[in-house]
């Protein structure tokens, strides 16, 4: 049975409900904060995360502070049974500062030191702005650490992005220094620099990758991403280190990006071990263009998952969602009619104790005016965002059972940061379809359109709690993973992966013990080559017991069996015949490869047989029709299952069992169950102990 995380903060156990606010643009207009208090209650908000925008309003000038704006606001809030995250104000500095203190400021990897503006834009080594950061940091903690409206501290906001000057240059060099021993010649070797003439002869010589000077070493390129997750990393810890001091029970968290960034960005796996609870900011595209809507709530859905994983099982927050339209987004679509909840309820589902928004009311000027906010420039109640907010705050007030539940699946998808940098600086074998994050959705989808819950997880986690793993594209095989899966398979576990897998180490050296390298054994295959094909082109591969046949279009790898049985084959070309699917018996489990990226319909059947085969157990036990999903959060006492339909059409799902209640109502529930078109319900049935 799966032990309860508890709440977020001991002060409430509600599902917390709310968003950004900030105040200190209205600081001019009095009558607007107090129009605010009002309306929060009236959207049955129990939360506002404040002042992560809110440096240069209490610190106007250098030494020069003025809290009295944030002191009435965390005692507004309270008053009116409100409580505060308080952000640290890292992610935004004042103009002061950076005219004062030029090193504060962030270059480019063009070499070009950037002026006061923006935001997420500091050098994270600047021993200036650490201290800058730390003094106001202090202050803030030694203030508020026993306000009443206190639940926890946000450091910073959605840290970002890299900086490449002098400082930056000396801190990277010292972590290279640490990472290859001291040694050079070490790094030569594991970087491949000898290749273009280019062997470093002295420390002073390595400098970050830019384009203007190195920029196709892969091994200095991954590194370097290393590095600046251990920069950032390294910056937040001292963030949390002055605020654990001064007030240790109060929980950390810092709020991480939505899936834009995932695919280019910080590794999370990093950061997650220093904060209480992860946190993050989740703008999804619905409706999008030719997409079906529900495949949106899949990426979605995936990214949630990973959020979950981060913490091995543990609750997560969404700290930030649009209320409405997402402005920065190419086209600000609006979400039909019940969209906006059921996107809210998603992130329940998949395991969020918190459904929070940015921002609370719509600024009246710059880059957000536009972005949708539960208040809008029009602060009347009579809208559809604000009615729709105050109407999910009402079914999360009857969640209190929800908070804290978990789930533990039995699948695992492998989707890792560092293989994902690798594949794509790779220059193979198809540059522009590349698509990791998208493969990895892709095997993702086959469980959830089937309500099997899955963890999202890198390659350097614990792989013994699943019955089944799936690494798509596993390009680059760090040290003892490769032992690690072996030893998965050996004792009972499925392990599938893909073509393009098996072909680096750590710093991106090609193996030299034919690829899969360190899946060999466990796969049976060798890979001799791999085909790339031009858009419009495709193989066909027919399954050899069946005699199915499913399109394979981009990526063909020509593989061996060695050990593994073919399960199908290529049907043209040069290599017709050759094995495209294969599944090698090792120990007591089983490894599969899927030499070519092929259609759906090849991962429908196949994943589809694979459940049934290996006794994947599905949330509830039965068939669910396109665009409907069900995720389960449960306990020692309760199990949730959330019903979800991504359609905009009513939905009809059989139930296994006439013994559900509906939760929002407390409703008995028949056989079958009704979702209407952009919907869910919550069900429970209790567990005996
Ligand atoms: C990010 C930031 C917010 C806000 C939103 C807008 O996630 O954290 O401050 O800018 O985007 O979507
Ligand atoms: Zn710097």
């Amino acid at each position: 049975m799966i032990k309860n995380y508890g709440s977020i903060s001991n002060k409430i156990n509600h599902i917390l409900h709310g968003a950004d606010y900030n105040p200190e643009q209205w600081l001019h207009t009095p009558h607007v904060i107090e129009e605010d208090y009002k309306l929060m209650k009236l959207a049955n908000c129990n939360v506002m995360t404040v002042n992560v925008f809110g440096w240069s309003t209490i610190e106007p000038e250098e030494g020069v502070y003025n809290f009295e704006s944030l002191d009435n606001t965390l005692d507004n809030l309270y008053k009116n049974g409100i409580y505060a995250i308080i952000a640290t104000p890292s992610g935004a500095r004042p103009n002061w500062l950076s005219k004062k203190y030029e090193e504060t400021n962030r270059v480019s990897k063009n070499r070009v030191r950037h002026l006061a503006g923006l935001r997420h834009n500091h050098c994270f080594t600047s021993h200036v702005y650490r201290e800058k950061v730390k003094n106001i940091n202090t202050l803030i903690a030694k203030r508020y650490k026993n306000h009443p409206a206190l639940l926890m501290w946000h450091v910073s906001n959605e840290y970002e992005g890299e900086c490449h000057c002098e400082l930056c240059q000396n801190a990277f060099r010292e972590w290279l220094k640490q990472k290859y021993d001291n040694s050079l010649e070490k790094l030569n070797i594991a970087w491949w620099t000898n290749f273009w003439s280019h062997t470093y002869t002295s420390w002073d010589e390595i400098e970050s990758p830019s384009p203007i000077g190195e920029k196709y070493v892969h091994g200095l390129n991954i590194d370097w991403k290393r590095f600046v997750t251990y920069q950032t990393v390294d910056f937040m810890k001292k963030e949390i280190e002055v605020l654990k001091e001064i007030a240790p029970d109060i929980p950390v968290t810092t709020n991480t990006h939505d899936y834009v960034v995932l695919e280019r960005g910080l590794n999370y796996w990093d950061f997650a071990p220093h904060i209480d609870v992860i946190s993050w900011d989740n703008y999804p595209r619905w409706h999008e263009g030719k997409c079906e809507n529900w495949k949106s709530a899949v990426k979605t859905g995936f990214i949630h998952d990973i959020n979950r994983s981060l913490k091995n099982g543990q609750p997560f927050m969404m700290m930030e969602s649009s209320p409405s339209a997402t402005n920065w987004q190419p086209v600000a679509k609006l979400r039909r009619p019940g969209m906006q909840n059921l996107a809210s309820m998603q992130a329940v589902a998949h395991g969020s104790d918190t459904v929070q928004y940015f921002q609370w009311r719509k600024s009246l000027g710059s880059f957000e005016k536009f972005h949708g906010a539960v208040v809008g420039h029009y602060a009347t109640t009579n809208t559809r965002v604000f009615k729709e907010v105050s109407a999910i705050g009402e079914d999360l007030k009857k969640l209190d059972g929800v908070i804290g539940t978990s789930v533990e699946p039995q699948v695992a998808i492998i989707y890792d940061w560092e293989n994902f940098w690798g594949i794509d600086d790779s220059q193979a074998p198809n540059e522009k379809r590349k698509e990791y994050f998208q493969t990895c959705v892709k095997h993702y989808t086959e469980f959830w359109k089937r309500g099997i819950s899955a963890n999202v997880i890198s390659m350097d986690c614990d792989l013994s709690k699943y019955k089944m793993v799936i690494a798509p594209m596993l390009y680059m095989i760090k040290d003892g993973v490769g032992e690690k899966i072996e030893k998965f398979v050996k004792i009972g576990g499925v392990f599938v992966t893909t073509y393009w897998s098996g072909i680096v180490n750590e710093t991106d050296l090609a193996f030299t013990n034919g690829r899969p390298g360190p899946l060999k054994k466990v796969m049976g295959i060798w890979s001799e080559e791999i085909d790339a094909l031009y858009d419009g082109e495709f193989n066909i591969v027919k399954m050899i017991s069946s005699e199915c046949e499913y399109k394979a279009e981009v990526f063909c790898d020509l593989i061996h069996c060695e050990g593994a049985i073919k399960l199908a084959e290529y049907k043209t070309d040069f290599y017709k015949g050759y094995p495209a699917l294969t599944v090698n018996e090792f120990g007591k489990g089983y490894g599969y490869y899927i030499a070519s990226r092929n259609c759906e319909e090849f991962l429908n059947d196949f994943y589809g047989e694979l459940i049934i085969k290996h006794n994947i157990k599905p949330v509830m036990n039965t068939t669910l029709p396109e665009g409907v999903t069900i995720n389960v959060r449960e306990d020692e006492k309760n199990t949730f299952y959330f019903m979800q339909n991504y359609t905009e059409n009513d939905k009809e799902i059989i139930l296994d069992d006439d013994k559900y209640v509906n939760v929002l109502t407390k409703n008995k529930v028949g056989k079958s169950i009704t979702l209407p078109g952009y919907s869910y319900k919550i069900l429970e049935k209790r567990n005996r102990k």
